[in-house]
């Protein structure tokens, strides 16, 4: 899976969130202030738009019905059988790089 370049480290504060599009996925962005986690945007239950939730510490709030989510493990915290992906991430001269699945590259 090859990093994708994402956006600029000062683009995503700490405590801050970002979504973005890139080859194909909607991606939401997370900086607890120690690290930077990237995980699919979409809610695996109707669909919400996580990375317009409520972020705090390292938990987003599916701003629609209220699941809970790990932005580090994307593991549901109170709907234990539901996860979304996670992405490693990673920065590198002073830009957020992001490992994608290869299958979902543009050519
Ligand atoms: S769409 Fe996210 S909890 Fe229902």
């Amino acid at each position: 899976m090859p990093f994708v370049r994402a956006f600029k480290i000062t683009d995503l504060p700490p405590g801050g969130k970002k979504i973005i599009e890139k080859n194909g996925l909607e991606i939401a962005l997370f900086s607890s202030g120690q690290n930077i986690c990237a995980v699919s945007n979409i809610c695996p239950h109707y669909g919400g738009s996580l990375g317009e939730g409520v972020f705090t510490g390292e938990t987003v709030v599916c701003p629609l019905h209220f699941w809970e989510f790990s932005v580090v493990t994307g593991r549901s915290t109170n709907q234990p059988a539901y996860r979304i992906e996670s992405y490693p991430v990673k920065v590198e001269k002073e830009w957020i790089w992001i490992n994608l699945p290869e299958e979902d590259l543009e050519e």
